[in-house]
């Protein structure tokens, strides 16, 4: 009797443990953590691969002017800061879920993405101040850039 007693106890304990990490709030740390591990900044943030994953606030997932140039023509980095700014969190919520883009961007990616995951996401990316300018344009296939771009060629057989 008393055995079982302990260990009911035990479960009970157990069971208020898990409580707070189901309840865990949306958060802007959180949100920084979803675009470190989600690769975002590998992109969106100018001198984050070059420094070794160092953000400059100053440039956070505020774009890049260097382009992607594919069969598909020359795609940008956009600047999230101004994608969101604009949008309500719901509405934020509804866009990840469905957006599609030119390659090389992963938008499949961030279907996969849970709701707390996305709210914390859209909280970060608004913590991050003003928006600043929008990067380039996107080029069509033959069109020649401006600004530095990385080509995204097929790769060549040996006949
Ligand atoms: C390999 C580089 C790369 C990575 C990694 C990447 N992006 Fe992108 N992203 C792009 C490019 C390039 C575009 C522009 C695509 C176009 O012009 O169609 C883009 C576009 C977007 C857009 C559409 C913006 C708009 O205003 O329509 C969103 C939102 C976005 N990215 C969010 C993210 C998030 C969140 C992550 C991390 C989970 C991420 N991206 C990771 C390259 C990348």
């Amino acid at each position: 009797m008393e055995m079982l007693r302990r260990w009911l106890a035990a479960g009970l304990w157990a069971g208020t443990l898990l409580v707070p990490v189901h309840a865990e709030e949306p958060s802007v740390e959180a949100g920084l953590r979803v675009s470190r591990i989600g690769g975002c900044h590998d992109c969106h943030t100018q001198g984050f691969a070059e420094t070794g994953g160092q953000i400059d606030p100053s440039m956070a997932l505020k774009g890049s002017p260097v382009g992607f140039m594919g069969p598909w023509g020359t795609t940008y980095p956009t600047n999230l800061l101004l994608t969101v700014e604009p949008m309500s969190e719901d509405a934020f919520l509804d866009f990840a879920k469905t957006l599609e883009t030119r390659p090389p961007m992963p938008w499949f990616n961030l279907h996969y993405m849970t709701e707390f995951e996305l709210r914390s996401l859209f909280r970060y990316i608004k913590s991050l101040g003003e928006p600043g300018e929008p990067a380039p344009e996107y080029l069509a296939p033959g069109e020649t850039p401006k600004t530095p771009w990385i080509v995204f060629a097929p790769p060549q057989m040996p006949e």
